[in-house]
This record gives structure tokens, C-alpha cells and sequence, in this order.
């Protein structure tokens, strides 16, 4: 069952061990986020391996190695979706990006590729909203800024290979108005300040600004705000793949949708991309040393993750007799995301985490460092690509005509 407002954020982070919400990330003292804890409050479900099975099942392709190694692991009414697309049904996807920093980091390279693999499996459309205005209201930025850095970061998005024919990209600046605009006031009446506080621990020293953005949020997530994509269709289903910490946004969404006539949007959530330091936070792009940024060279990436934090042992011999502690294992951890091929994963479980094995910390951090030395450099290259023209052609306000195709 969903769990009933409020929820309250706030209480939690000065009372418990752990703060999730769409500003903060950390556990107490060096721990690790419990994220069944966190399942349990936000009261989403796990994505177990029947869900994955029938994705594979319905797309006719391996799953994503996020959903078969666990980085998407929560859902709220994925099932539905998967049992809507298998009558026939379609759904489109929403996701976003908050423009609070030049360049992406890699834990923000997450939710697009996923989101373009989805994009690809289920031949769906999907929207990315820019939050220029979220940023300006919660950073240090101006208006302009904040434009600005939208665009920079639709050129990162649209790198990760998103098709335009199916795909809009917009910001809150040039697009909230018309349809999306009274979407965006038909959630806001549902939602009182108590509610609000609830949610996400807004005080009364906070702005007005900042009680008025989660609508701005929410809207995407109905078909209606999009009339030049979806007219007529106002029952189609919306999933929105994003990291948990995006959860509070979208518990307020569904919980006033029912009271507007409108479908509760589905989530897939994933995990956070630990920090270099350890799993205590998320990669945060408002933190230099928690963050491996697709602008970083090879030598930044090779000094980053030589001081990442490690489980393994420092004396050879030890690390033989005792095999390292591959939940403190920072360079392992990206190793589990990043690396595509499953049996070489598994291999070097094997001879770094067990004991009697062959595998050092210098050897996993080579390897990591390769692989993600290789993922910048074809980010960079694509992102190099992106003309003035294609970012045009994305956030172009347009029918897209073959976007089930
Ligand atoms: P933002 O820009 O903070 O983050 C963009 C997306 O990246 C995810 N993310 C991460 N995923 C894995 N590991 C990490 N370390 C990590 N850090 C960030 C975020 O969860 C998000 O999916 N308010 C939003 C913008 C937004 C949005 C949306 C996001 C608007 N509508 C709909 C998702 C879905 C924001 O500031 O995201
Ligand atoms: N659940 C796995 C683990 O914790 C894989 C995983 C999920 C992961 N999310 C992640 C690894 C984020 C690194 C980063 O090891």
C-alpha cells in the first residue's frame, strides 16, 4: 500500500540515521544509505526478478545491466505498466535534469542511459524537463545562468543518444504556460502548506518560490501539459525512471492525481552512484571531490579514483588471506555499474572480494579507471557533436508523429 501523507522529511533528518530527499543525501557517520529502510518509508516497492523477467519477456532483449545488477531497484506500479504495454496499451516516459552545474556527473549519466534504453525496448515517447527555475530558486544562480546551463545540459542529455523523433526537451522558462500551466495550478489547489512541510520539510524562513516548484514538478507527469504531444490522449500512462531521491515529488503527484481525474504516474527508481569518499552520500555535482565529471580528462579520472575509497587491504598477503570488503569498495561499486560484460564482474568478485584471490586494489582501480576513461571520452566526443541546430530540433514545441513507432 502507498504510504499516506505526510511523510515527513524533515522530522526524519533530524531524528534518524539518514536523509533522502531531493536536496540531501547522507547517512549518519560514515554509514551506508539503508535503501529497504528507505523502501519501507517512502513506501515504494523493490523490482524483483519477476518484473525483470517480464521485461525481457515483452522487449525481446537481455535486460539493461542496471536493472540485472540492482541499480534500478524500486518501483511504484511498474507492474501496471508492463501490464498495460502487454494489452497493447503505450505509455510515455518523463524524466529531468535540475541545471544546477556546468557538467554532468557520472551518477547523472545513470538515469539518461537508462531512460534511452527504456526509450529504445518499448519504442515509447519521452519528455526531459530542464528545471532552470528550480535551480535558480534552491542555487546561488541568476535567471540567465540558469538558462544558460540548461542548454549546456541538453547537450549533455541529448549525447546520450536520445532519438528526436521521439524525444522533447524543455525547459520550465520557455515552456510553463498554456496547458502545462493549468495542470500545474490544478495540483497546486490539492496540496496545503501542511502538506508541503510534510513532504519536503519546507519551514517558514523558506521562499514562496520553493512551496510553489513541486507543482512545476508534478506537471510533466500528466499527458495533458503536453497537448502538442499527446491530444486526445489523456488516459496514457506516464513512467518516470529518476534516482530515489526524487521520490518526494512525484508521492505528492500521485497522491493529488486521483482527486484531478488523472492517471498516477509509475516510478523506477535507482540508487545513487556513491560518492569517491564512500556510500555514506550520492555523487553530488555541488561537490568537486564526491564527483567523476564527463568534462574530467584521463588523469583526473586516474587521480580520482586512486583515492577513492577502498575495501581491499594495503599488504598484498593480506589481501590474499582475506579477500577485500566489497560493500566499502568504492572502485568496485562503479566496476558493478559500469562494466557491460556480467562474467567478468563476476570474475573479479571472485579474486578481489573472496579470499585466496589473485586480485589487488591497484588491479580493480586500473580497470575501473579504463572503463571509465572510455565512457567520458565517447560522452565527450558525442556531446562535441551536438550542434546549436540539434538542440533546436529537441526542444522545438512539435508533434512527434511516429513516437510509438
Ligand atoms: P538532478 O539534476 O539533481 O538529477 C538528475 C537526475 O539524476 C539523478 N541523480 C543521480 N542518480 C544516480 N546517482 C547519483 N549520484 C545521482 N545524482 C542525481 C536524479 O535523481 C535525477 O533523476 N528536480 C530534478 C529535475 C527533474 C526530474 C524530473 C528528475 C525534474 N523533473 C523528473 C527526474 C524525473 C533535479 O534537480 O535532478
Ligand atoms: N545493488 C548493488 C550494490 O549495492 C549494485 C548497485 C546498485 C550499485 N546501485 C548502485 C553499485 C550504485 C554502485 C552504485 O552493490
Amino acid at each position: 500500500m502507498e504510504q499516506s501523507l505526510p511523510y515527513d522529511n524533515r522530522i526524519d533528518s533530524e531524528s534518524s540515521d539518514q536523509v533522502v530527499n531531493p536536496w540531501e543525501v547522507s547517512a549518519k557517520d560514515g554509514g551506508k544509505i539503508d535503501y529497504d529502510k528507505l523502501i519501507d518509508k517512502f513506501g515504494c516497492k523493490r523490482l524483483d526478478e519477476s518484473l525483470i523477467d517480464r521485461v525481457e519477456r515483452l522487449t525481446g532483449r537481455q535486460p539493461h545491466k542496471f536493472l540485472r545488477r540492482g541499480v534500478f531497484f524500486a518501483h511504484r506500479d511498474f507492474n501496471e505498466i508492463l501490464d498495460a504495454y502487454e494489452s497493447g496499451e503505450r505509455f510515455y516516459l518523463y524524466t529531468g535534469r535540475g541545471p544546477s552545474s556546468e557538467a554532468l556527473h557520472l551518477g547523472h549519466l545513470i538515469p539518461f542511459m537508462f531512460t534511452k534504453y527504456l526509450q529504445e525496448a518499448f519504442k515509447v515517447p519521452l519528455v526531459i524537463q530542464l528545471t532552470d527555475d528550480e535551480k535558480f530558486m534552491w542555487k546561488n544562480l541568476t535567471v540567465e545562468e540558469s538558462e544558460r546551463l540548461a542548454r549546456e545540459n541538453a547537450r549533455d542529455i541529448i549525447a546520450c543518444g536520445f532519438d528526436v523523433t521521439k524525444t522533447f526537451i524543455f525547459s520550465d522558462f520557455d515552456h510553463v504556460g498554456g496547458a502545462f500551466y493549468k495542470n500545474m495550478v490544478k495540483v497546486s489547489k490539492c496540496v496545503t502548506l501542511n502538506k508541503a512541510k510534510g513532504i519536503f520539510g519546507f519551514s517558514g524562513e523558506d521562499h514562496i518560490g520553493k512551496l510553489s516548484f513541486p507543482a512545476v514538478q508534478a506537471a510533466p507527469s500528466f499527458p495533458s501539459s503536453f497537448p502538442h504531444l499527446f491530444p486526445g490522449m489523456d488516459k496514457l500512462r506516464c513512467l518516470i525512471p529518476c534516482a530515489i531521491d526524487q521520490d518526494p515529488y512525484f508521492r505528492m503527484t500521485r497522491d493529488v492525481a486521483p482527486r484531478l481525474g488523472y492517471s498516477k504516474p509509475a516510478l523506477i527508481e535507482s540508487s545513487f552512484f556513491p560518492a569517491l569518499q564512500g556510500e555514506n552520500g550520492k555523487m553530488s555535482a555541488s561537490d568537486p571531490n564526491s564527483a567523476i565529471y564527463v568534462t574530467d580528462t584521463a588523469k583526473d579520472i586516474k587521480n580520482k579514483i586512486n583515492k577513492a575509497k577502498s575495501g581491499g587491504h594495503q599488504f598484498s598477503e593480506d589481501q590474499h588471506n582475506l579477500g577485500a570488503d566489497l560493500e566499502k569498495d568504492i572502485p568496485f561499486k562503479y566496476l558493478s555499474v559500469f562494466l557491460e560484460n556480467d562474467s567478468e564482474l563476476e570474475l573479479v568478485r571472485k579474486q578481489y572480494g573472496e579470499k585466496k584471490g589473485n586480485m589487488q586494489t591497484g588491479d580493480v582501480k586500473k580497470r575501473v579507471t579504463e572503463i571509465l576513461t572510455e565512457i567520458v571520452e565517447r560522452h565527450r566526443r558525442a556531446r562535441a557533436a551536438v550542434t546549436d541546430e540539434m538542440v533546436e530540433a529537441f526542444m522545438a514545441v512539435r508533434p512527434l508523429p511516429s513516437m510509438f513507432e
